[in-house]
């Protein structure tokens, strides 16, 4: 947690549950990415976190914006970048979004399948296109697979079929899956790449561009690569597989540009056992699932906590939100443990929050407000 945040937390005793984000950690971010891969260009991806403070910050350093919907391209406008800095990246599209962002000027847009090619080549003539293809996400912990994108035969003959269907054939994409720590899955996702581009080459289509998408991770209980770390093995692998035809090069970092600037505080509700001999405490706290944790499902993301107490003598704990719902607990498996001091009325910091936190919070389930943000 940073001195601004810790500082405001003490001065400001918000109520809880609420995010405080520290922006200078999101420009470092910027930063770091930038400097580890100088020639791709970044487009933030806007539904980690589309804060207007953040978009704000992110316009200024010279971002550009990956885009899922119509609500998320009007807010990169707000903040004022120019179209020509939005990518529409979501692959799942109403023909109607797709002519309002036309409309609106953006001209980069992605399929991976001939009907939302057919929709974008009716509602954007003339814009560039890319294909996306699948990926494992093995390695992940929050993967993008199977949902998302082709087998790259069907990409190299969708982009073929894209020359005649007045949009003009750009590139190719591919996820690794969020939260990626396994640099070896760039390096097989681009050996893919390289093949669709050597073979539509052959073809008579020579492709320009790679978007890499997200993966860069945040470091929550575990070590994660340093910028610099993705950074090198990219390049390497851009290397390795292009020579020296090098794509041009786009990266959509989400969780990496923003997770490690944001930290939760709540309070412990309730601290129980479910009987005399229970060998573990729930703790309930008054953010859960349907809080802005959505992405405890499965356990898969794994934030740390901490609270006053920390250095204390701990005890295994089952965690869980404060709903009336069975499915929002937590973590139950994942082995976490708290300080036995810890009591109700107490505070806790999740920390490493600033990602898929405020959008995923319900608005009003059980009729707690959606999280509360501040961005500082
Ligand atoms: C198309 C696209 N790009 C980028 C991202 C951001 O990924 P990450 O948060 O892993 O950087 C996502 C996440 O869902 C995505 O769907």
């Amino acid at each position: 947690m940073t001195a601004k945040i810790a500082d405001f937390l003490r001065d400001s005793r918000p109520a809880t549950p609420c995010l405080v984000l520290d922006l200078d950690v999101v420009a470092d971010n910027y930063r770091s990415l930038t400097t580890a891969l100088p020639s791709a260009r970044v487009f933030y991806a806007v539904k980690a976190n589309p804060a207007p403070a953040i978009l704000a910050l992110l316009v200024e350093a010279g971002s550009s914006f990956d885009c899922a919907s119509i609500p998320e391209i009007d807010m990169v406008l707000d903040a004022g970048a120019t179209p020509d800095r939005i990518s529409f990246g979501n692959t799942i599209k109403k023909e109607s979004d797709v002519a309002a962002a036309f409309e609106r000027g953006v001209r980069l847009f992605a399929f991976d399948c001939e009907a939302e090619l057919d929709k974008i080549s009716r509602a954007a003539p003339g814009s560039r296109v890319f294909c996306r293809i699948l990926t494992s996400g093995e390695g992940a912990e929050w993967p993008l697979s199977r949902k998302f994108g082709c087998e790259p035969d069907m990409a190299e003959e969708l982009l073929l079929a894209a020359r005649f269907k007045g949009v003009e054939p750009y590139g190719v994409s591919f996820h690794v899956g969020s939260q990626q720590r396994d640099l070896a899955q760039y390096d097989a996702a681009l050996e893919e790449v390289a093949g669709i581009f050597k073979s539509l080459s052959a073809k008579g289509l020579d492709l320009k561009m790679v978007n890499m998408g997200g993966g860069f991770a945040t470091k929550y209980l575990v070590d994660i690569p340093t910028a610099e770390e993705y950074g090198r093995a990219i390049h390497e692998s851009l290397l390795r597989h292009f020579g020296n035809r090098l794509p041009e090069t786009i990266i959509e970092p989400g969780r990496g540009m923003v997770g490690n600037a944001g930290v939760i505080q709540s309070e412990v509700v309730l601290i129980s056992r479910k009987s005399a001999n229970d060998n573990r405490s729930w703790v309930y706290l008054d953010i859960g699932k349907f809080g802005g944790l959505a992405e405890t499902m499965d356990e898969a993301i794994r934030y740390p906590i901490h609270s006053e107490h920390d250095g204390g003598e701990t005890q295994d704990v089952i965690l869980a939100g404060p709903t009336c719902d069975s499915a929002d607990i937590l973590y139950e498996h994942a082995g976490y443990q708290l300080p036995k001091a810890l009591k109700i009325g107490d505070k806790v910091e999740i920390r490493a929050a600033g990602a898929y936190t405020t959008t995923y919070a319900s608005n009003g389930f059980n009729g707690f407000a959606p999280l509360k943000e501040y961005y500082i």
